[in-house]
């Protein structure tokens, strides 16, 4: 099995994940500059292939336009921040119902640090795993209740949840069934879990009536996003369901752009009205909630058995309890203010108005992603940063995040949006449209 990782393909043979860090320089630092250099033994003067490799790999990436770059952000998540010394309109982060730098989760986040210090110090099965841990799962089970007698186990991370979910579920003689759009941590933990991975066109469930029908695996699971994270459509989890009802296979949904906004911020199962001993829910922490982390809801079998053979459960390092604490007041806020949803569903439908007679195909997206989809990566970076030159923060998303010629601007909206910025938004967008109209035709 190859190792998934950055440096390794399945013809680069012996370098084994951990040997770039192990030979790694420390890298410049963008803090105070306060560390003294470090004094380094004579270098061999032989050139090691491997960064050759590496810098040729970047140069390529960067000719076909599709090198990633990050912005340092110099101010907490917000409608505004500020990065390279501007402050900027952002429609960038999935910060949906602004909780990221909520005072009230802010001062949850403080209290829980004074009373439980800043480490978890181990794993949660080792001696990590604490009160605010134990009483979020509880609190997280009730709120979201896949079945009716649902509990919770919490993760450092969303990609991390996948993993355990898919690895512990599957194996060699299992098949998993995935949506062509799947996000990339749900096809990773179906690599990792050695099960097939049999991939069905987007939200084609005759496509996937046929796959289930003629498989002969032992185990089967359909796993599927809730609301699909670069097109903010839904997955028809209803008839997702039903067929694997039908073929008694299991239901894994990913939730990570639902909990919080949809279904009364219960998440997309509570907005289709559906629940079922099949279904092992996964919501992310860090988006709509504000803070970090991620949870998998289900039947207490499955989180029993995620405690005992999940290895990115049993692995690693417990989340700081604080920051259980802080979603602790971040699901309060989920829970009690509708007024939030009702902003961002009111923004929503601004954009989604105002962007109509503009030339871009909008996805069919109910929910706070609405990308626009541009087709050339050159096109999407090029209005990215005329967006940019104008105050305006929107990521340009290209392959292979998303499909070849689908290169599309990922907007994203937040309740911390004023009416305004959409407007704002918009009305760039509408000044740039002729300059695009232009630039998709040469
Ligand atoms: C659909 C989906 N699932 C899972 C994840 C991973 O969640 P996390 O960021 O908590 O690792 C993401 C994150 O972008 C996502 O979009």
């Amino acid at each position: 099995m190859p190792w998934p990782t950055a440096l390794c393909s399945r013809s680069s043979g012996s370098t084994r994940p951990g040997d770039a860090a192990r030979n790694a320089r420390p890298g410049g630092d963008v803090g105070n500059g306060a560390t003294p250099p470090r004094a380094f033994p004579p270098q061999s003067l032989r050139r090691m292939s491997l960064i050759a490799d590496l810098e040729r790999e970047l140069a390529a990436r960067t000719t076909r336009g599709l090198a990633r770059v990050r912005r340092t952000l110099a101010s907490p998540q917000g409608a505004r921040v500020t990065v390279d010394g501007r402050e900027v309109i952002a429609f960038a982060s999935n910060d949906y119902l602004g909780l990221a730098n909520d005072p009230a989760i802010v001062a949850a986040a403080r209290d829980g640090a004074s009373r439980w210090g800043v480490g978890a110090g181990a794993s949660h099965l080792i001696s990590g795993h604490a009160v605010p841990h134990a009483s979020l799962e509880t609190e997280l089970a009730a709120f979201v209740q896949p079945c009716a007698t649902a509990q919770a186990l919490t993760f450092s991370s969303g990609y991390l949840a996948n993993l355990a979910l898919l690895t512990a579920l599957c194996g060699r003689g299992d098949a998993i069934f995935a949506d062509r759009l799947n996000h990339a941590c749900l096809n990773d933990g179906a690599l990792l879990s050695r099960a097939r991975l049999i991939r069905y066109p987007h939200r084609d469930v005759a496509a996937l009536r046929t796959r289930l029908a003629t498989t002969d695996a032992r185990r089967k699971v359909i796993a599927t996003d809730a609301v699909f994270s670069m097109d903010g459509d839904l997955a028809p989890l209803p008839q997702l369901l039903s067929l694997a009802d039908e073929f008694d296979a299991t239901l894994v949904v990913d939730d990570a752009h639902g909990f919080g906004v949809l279904g009364d911020g219960r998440g997309t199962l509570a907005h289709f009205g559906l629940a079922s001993e099949r279904i092992f829910y996964m919501g992310t922490l860090g988006k709509a909630a504000g803070v970090a982390g991620a949870f998998v809801a289900a039947h207490p079998a499955v989180i029993d058995t995620l405690v005992q053979t999940a290895r990115p459960y049993i692995y690693t390092t417990a989340p700081p309890p604080l920051l259980a604490a802080a979603l602790r007041a971040s699901l309060s806020v989920i829970r009690d203010d509708a007024a939030r949803r009702a902003h961002l569903a009111s923004l929503i439908v601004r954009f989604r108005q105002r962007l109509a007679p503009l030339p871009w195909t909008l996805t069919d997206s109910p929910t706070a992603i609405q990308p626009l989809i541009v087709g050339a990566n050159d096109a999407a970076v090029a209005l990215a940063d005329a967006l940019w030159a104008r105050g305006l923060w929107v990521p340009a998303i290209r392959p292979p995040t998303v499909p070849q010629g689908t290169a599309r601007l990922r907007i994203t909206l937040s309740a911390a949006h004023t009416r305004e910025d959409v407007d704002t938004l918009a009305d760039a967008l509408a000044e740039l449209a002729p300059a695009h109209a232009q630039l998709d035709k040469q």
